[in-house]
């Protein structure tokens, strides 16, 4: 069974989507890992973002892996455990460069298939309903007003010292939002066969209980 869930950035998509799996006892894939698996790759071998050429090279000599353990999920690059690398705020930064390109997002959603077969899981992403897993059994889309995702995104921040004021905040994910909703392959959209969830006044515990009832209701 697959259940697939797409949303902007501090939805809350990857702590019901983590939690979601948990209580299921289902397996979780965090697609954006993926993406900033490769950006981390790309910064640390200094190819400049601009040269389509060395990414198109660099990421067939690339090896990405996830490993779910009991623990969560690791992200390793060439053998290499990136897990808490990726999330730093210059990946954050810098992924749209890789992940508007056709040829990065071809190769990863290959991974995204190669990942789930054989498994019960809940993948998360931007595309995972739209391109990857048109065919999932559930379909979910998460939203949130933009001052509460800032929030969300304002104290995930501070835990990497990061000072950014809340205003800058609401600016970076305004342009993460339109980049993401805009670019040309693979936009973030909401299709209309899925179970759409705003998320702005709801706890996680909550969040996680409404999809389960709703999951259920398929059932
Ligand atoms: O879910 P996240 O914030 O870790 O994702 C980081 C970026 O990766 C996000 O801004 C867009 C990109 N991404 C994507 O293009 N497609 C996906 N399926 C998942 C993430």
């Amino acid at each position: 069974m697959i259940i697939a869930i797409d949303g902007p950035a501090g939805s809350g998509k990857s702590t019901a989507a983590k939690r979601l799996a948990e209580r299921l006892g289902f397996t979780y894939l965090d697609s954006g890992a993926m993406y900033r698996a490769f950006t981390w790759k790309a910064c640390s071998a200094d190819v400049d973002f601009g040269d389509e050429e060395g990414l198109f090279k660099l990421l067939n000599e690339t090896n990405i892996r996830i490993d779910c353990t009991a623990d969560g999920s690791e992200v390793f690059v060439d053998g290499v455990n990136v897990t808490k690398e990726i999330r730093q705020p210059s990946i954050t930064k810098n992924i749209h460069h890789v992940s508007s390109l056709e040829f990065v997002r071809k190769k990863m959603v290959e991974l995204q298939r190669d990942f789930v077969r054989g498994k019960d899981i809940v993948v998360e992403g931007r595309d995972m309903c739209t391109v990857v897993f048109p065919d999932a059994d559930k379909k979910i889309y998460m939203d949130a007003d933009i001052k509460e995702r800032a929030k969300r995104r304002h104290s995930e921040l501070k835990t990497f010292n990061d000072k950014s004021d809340i205003n800058n905040v609401v600016g970076d994910l305004s342009q993460r939002d339109r980049r993401d909703s805009t670019r040309k392959f693979a936009p973030l959209r909401r299709v209309p066969d899925a179970f759409y969830l705003d998320t702005t006044n709801l706890d996680a515990e909550e969040v996680v209980n409404i999809l389960i009832k709703e999951i259920e209701k398929d059932q």
